[in-house]
C-alpha cells in the first residue's frame, strides 16, 4: 500500500515535478527561452522613513515566490522581479520639509537605504524602480492620456477628508475624533489612526463607479486572483457597497511634489495612480513589448494596500483598455509586543541589525517560517533564536553533521543504495532486509514533499511549505536515530551494505531539503548542496527525483565524492550571541 502510494507519487513527480504555474504570458515572437513569462512585484516603498522588518517581509515573500519559480523554469529571461521606491506625494513632501531636506534629497537618501537592505538580504530583483525617474514620468503621463482619451476622466469638485499618511481619501464614515496633542479632538482615520484634513478643490475624477460590475465579474471568473482566499472575499464584499468615483489629482499649489497632469500644470497626479503605474513602467510601457509581460503579473502586497491593488488598480487598467493583473498575493503585518510598529512608539525593528545578528539566511528563514499571510504575527528576539537553533542548527545542521562525520563516512562519498536491504516492496523478508515499516512512511513523505511545497507556494502559504520541510527533517532524524548508523561498521560486509543504504537515504533527504530551501535560505542551501556534491545543474525542481534507486532508476550521485567540509551548516545562536544576554538583563 505504502509502496503503491510512493510509486504513484514518483510517476507524478517525474511527469510534473514540484512546480506550479505562476501567472504567465506566452513569450513574444523571438522570446528567447520558449517558456511562458512571469513577472513578480513588491509594493514600491515610501521613502519617508527608513525600512523596517515589515518592508523586508513584503520583499522576501516576493523573492521566495520568484526564486521558487526560477527553480521550476530555469534561465533568467522568462522571470522578472521588480521592486522600488514610491517617492512622490504629500507624505514625502511633508517628511522632507520636517527633515529640512529637499524632497529629492530625502528620496535619494532613503531609496539608497532600501537598495542596500535588499542587496544585503539577497532580494534577487531584476529591476529597481524609482518613481522620480524620467521613464516613469513618461509612462504615467501616457497612461493618463489614454484614460483621458477613453473618456475615463472628468473635472469636478472634490470635497472630503484626505489622509496624507495613508495618501487616501476617506468618506465621513471612516473618520473618527481623537484627542490630539493640544487636548482638542482631532479627526483621524478610523482604520489607521492617522490624522486627516478636510479638502475641497477642483480635481480630475476617474469614473471608478463604472467598474463595480466588471470588477465583480473579474473576481468571480478568477477565484485565484486574490490569495489567500479570505482577502478575495473581503474585496467582493467591498464591491457590494457603493463605489464612488475617485479623485486622481491634487492642486499643484498644495501638492507640488509629483507628476503634473499632462496639459494642466495646475494639477498634480494623485500619488497612488502614479505609484501603481510603476508596475507597467518596469516592463517598458508604453512600448508595445510590455504586453509580453502583462498581465502575467503577481503582485505581492500587504493587507493595508489591498483596496488600491484589488479595486483601484484593476479598474484603472480596465479603464485604460488593459487586463487586470493575473494574481495578487496578500500578507498580514508584523507587530511588536502586539502593537503596530511605528517611529512614535519607538518599537521599530531594524532589519539590518537582525540580518547581522541572525545571519541573512537565518533571518530570511525566520520571517518566512513564522509569517502567516492570513494573520498578524508578533515579533520578539527570543522567538528567532529558539526557532533557528532548533530547526536550522540542531535538526538540519545536526542531520548533515551526523551523516558526513568522518567516523561514519570515512570515504567521504555519497554511498550506494542496496535494494536487498531496502526493497521497494514493504513486508518482504530475507537475510539482507533491514528496513522497517516507518522507513516506507519516510520515503512516501519525501516523495510527495516537492509537490506539497509547490502547492503551498501557489497558495502563498510559504510558512506551511517550510513547516512541511521541517517535519520531514524531523522524520529523517528519526530514521537515523532508529538505525543508529554509528553502531554499524564498514568492516562487516552485511553491515556495510545497510550502513551505505541508511546514509544514502539520509543524503537523498538532505538533497531534497537543500533543493527546496533554495528560495528561502539560498546560501545555506548552497552550502548543503555543495557539501553533498550536487552540481549547479542538478539543483532545479525539474531534476528533483527523490531516491531513484528505490524506484528502479539509476542514481547519478552514488559513489560520488562529497564536497569539502566548510564548517557547521548553521551555528547555534544561543551560545554565541552576547547581545541576547544583554537584552535579557535590561
Ligand atoms: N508606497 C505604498 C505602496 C505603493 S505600491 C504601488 C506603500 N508603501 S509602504 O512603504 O507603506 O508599504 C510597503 C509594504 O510594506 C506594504 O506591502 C505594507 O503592507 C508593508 N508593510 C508595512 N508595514 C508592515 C508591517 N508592520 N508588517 C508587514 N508588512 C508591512 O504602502
Amino acid at each position: 500500500m505504502l509502496r503503491q502510494c510512493a510509486l504513484r507519487v514518483l510517476s507524478r513527480t517525474r511527469a510534473a515535478p514540484g512546480c506550479r504555474r505562476y501567472g504567465s504570458c506566452s513569450p513574444s515572437a523571438g522570446g528567447d527561452t520558449g517558456e511562458a513569462r512571469a513577472y513578480f512585484t513588491t509594493p514600491i516603498f515610501y521613502v519617508n522613513a527608513a525600512p523596517h522588518i515589515g518592508h523586508l517581509y513584503s520583499a522576501l515573500l516576493a523573492d521566495a515566490l520568484c526564486r521558487h519559480r526560477r527553480l521550476c523554469v530555469p534561465g533568467s529571461a522568462s522571470t522578472r522581479f521588480a521592486t522600488g521606491t514610491d517617492e512622490h506625494g504629500l507624505k514625502i513632501q511633508q517628511a522632507a520639509a520636517t527633515a529640512g531636506l529637499s524632497p529629492i534629497e530625502l528620496c535619494d537618501r532613503v531609496s539608497a537605504q532600501f537598495q542596500q537592505l535588499f542587496r544585503e538580504a539577497g532580494i534577487s530583483s531584476t529591476d529597481f524602480i524609482r518613481t522620480t525617474e524620467a521613464r516613469h514620468r513618461l509612462a504615467v503621463q501616457h497612461f493618463w492620456e489614454v484614460l483621458e482619451a477613453r473618456g475615463m476622466l472628468y473635472k469636478g469638485l472634490y470635497e472630503g477628508w484626505y489622509c496624507a499618511s495613508d495618501e487616501c481619501f476617506l468618506p465621513e464614515a471612516k473618520v473618527t475624533r481623537q484627542v490630539g496633542p493640544t487636548g482638542d479632538p482631532c479627526p483621524v482615520s478610523l482604520e489607521s489612526g492617522h490624522p486627516v484634513s478636510w479638502t475641497k478643490e477642483e480635481n480630475y475624477i476617474f469614473r471608478l463607479s463604472q467598474f463595480r460590475e466588471p470588477l465583480q465579474r473579474w473576481l468571480r471568473n478568477n477565484p485565484q486572483a486574490i490569495t489567500p482566499e479570505p482577502f478575495h472575499q473581503t474585496v467582493l464584499q467591498w464591491l457590494e457597497e457603493e463605489l464612488p468615483d475617485l479623485s486622481v489629482s491634487r492642486r499643484s499649489s498644495h501638492l507640488h511634489w509629483g507628476i503634473p497632469v499632462p496639459g494642466d500644470d495646475s494639477q498634480t497626479i494623485y500619488v497612488w495612480l502614479d505609484a501603481l503605474v510603476n508596475y507597467l513602467t518596469v516592463v517598458g510601457y508604453p512600448d508595445a513589448d510590455f504586453k509580453s509581460w502583462w498581465p502575467a503579473t503577481s503582485h505581492i502586497i500587504g493587507k493595508d494596500i489591498l483596496k488600491f491593488h484589488a479595486i483601484y488598480w484593476p479598474a484603472l487598467l480596465l479603464g485604460a483598455g488593459l487586463r487586470p493583473p493575473h494574481r495578487i498575493y496578500v500578507h498580514s503585518h508584523w507587530t511588536v509586543s502586539g502593537q503596530k510598529m511605528s517611529k512614535s512608539l519607538g518599537n521599530v525593528v531594524d532589519p539590518r541589525t537582525c540580518l547581522d545578528r541572525y545571519t541573512v539566511d537565518g533571518f530570511r528563514y525566520f520571517l518566512l517560517r513564522q509569517g502567516v499571510p492570513n494573520w498578524d504575527c508578533d515579533y520578539y528576539d527570543e522567538k528567532v533564536v529558539k526557532l533557528l537553533d532548533s530547526e536550522l542548527a540542531d535538526a538540519l545542521g545536526g542531520l548533515l553533521n551526523r551523516c558526513t562525520a568522518y567516523r561514519i563516512n570515512p570515504s567521504g562519498t555519497y554511498p550506494s543504495f542496496c535494494t536487498a536491504c531496502f526493497p521497494s516492496e514493504p513486508g518482504l523478508t530475507g537475510p539482507s532486509v533491514r528496513v522497517q515499516a516507518e522507513d516506507y512512511a519516510l520515503v512516501s513523505a519525501m516523495a510527495t514533499l516537492p509537490r506539497q511545497v509547490a502547492d503551498y507556494y501557489d497558495d502563498f502559504q510559504i510558512y506551511k511549505a517550510l513547516e512541511a520541510v521541517s517535519s520531514c527533517v524531523r522524520q529523517t532524524n528519526g530514521f537515523i536515530q532508529r538505525h543508529a548508523p554509528w553502531k554499524l561498521t564498514w568492516e562487516s560486509p552485511e553491515d556495510a551494505l545497510w550502513l551505505g543504504t541508511v546514509l544514502h537515504v539520509a543524503f537523498e533527504c538532505l538533497r531534497v531539503f537543500g533543493t527546496l530551501l533554495q528560495p528561502v535560505t539560498p546560501s545555506l542551501a548552497d552550502k548543503l548542496l555543495s557539501r553533498l556534491g550536487v552540481s549547479a545543474e542538478e539543483r532545479g525542481l525539474r531534476e528533483l527525483h527523490f531516491l531513484p534507486r528505490f524506484y528502479g532508476h539509476s542514481c547519478p550521485f552514488e559513489g560520488r565524492k562529497l564536497g569539502p567540509d566548510t564548517g557547521l551548516l548553521f551555528p547555534r545562536l544561543d551560545q554565541s550571541r552576547t547581545w541576547l544576554v544583554k537584552a535579557h538583563r535590561t
